[in-house]
């Protein structure tokens, strides 16, 4: 069986919404103090928090172009509720999976869209649960930022 599956081959060569969103309401960027990676994500709402646009920056490997592409594809034009509910895990299935050694590239991808929603939240003086991102805090403490 081949290490990658055509989905995650397809989204790395043709990678979606691939750019910057300059007036983006929320901008998200995490790394992987281990493989060096850095990925970021530049979220738009419309007046009702719907996902109007979204794009992304890898520097990184296939598998976390591959993840921030797919990533970026199931949340477009999706309500911000379910931009939070996205996993790691949901878009690992959507490529057809990843191999062990390579999940913690798909964990990025929630992580930087996670990061974009904080952000949003904090220009906008909009309340939340700090809880929501405590797994963000833990990598902002990482050496990368
Ligand atoms: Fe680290 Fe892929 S090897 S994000």
């Amino acid at each position: 069986m081949a290490l990658y599956s055509e989905k995650v081959m397809d989204h790395f060569l043709h990678p979606r919404n691939v750019g910057v969103i300059a007036d983006a309401d929320g901008v998200g960027e995490v790394g992987n103090a281990k493989c060096g990676d850095i990925m970021k994500i530049y979220l738009k709402f419309d007046e009702n928090q719907n996902v109007q646009d979204v794009k992304f920056e890898t520097f990184g490997c296939g598998s976390a172009i591959a993840s921030s592409s797919m990533a970026t594809e199931m949340i477009m034009g999706k309500p911000l509720s379910q931009v939070l509910e996205l996993t790691n895990k949901a878009v690992t299935e959507a490529l057809d999976g990843l191999p062990a050694h390579k999940l913690h590239c798909s964990v990025l991808a929630e992580e930087a869209i996670k990061a974009a929603v904080k952000d949003y939240y904090d220009k906008n003086g909009i309340e939340y649960d700090p809880a929501m991102f405590a797994q963000l805090e833990d990598c902002e403490n990482c050496d990368i930022h």
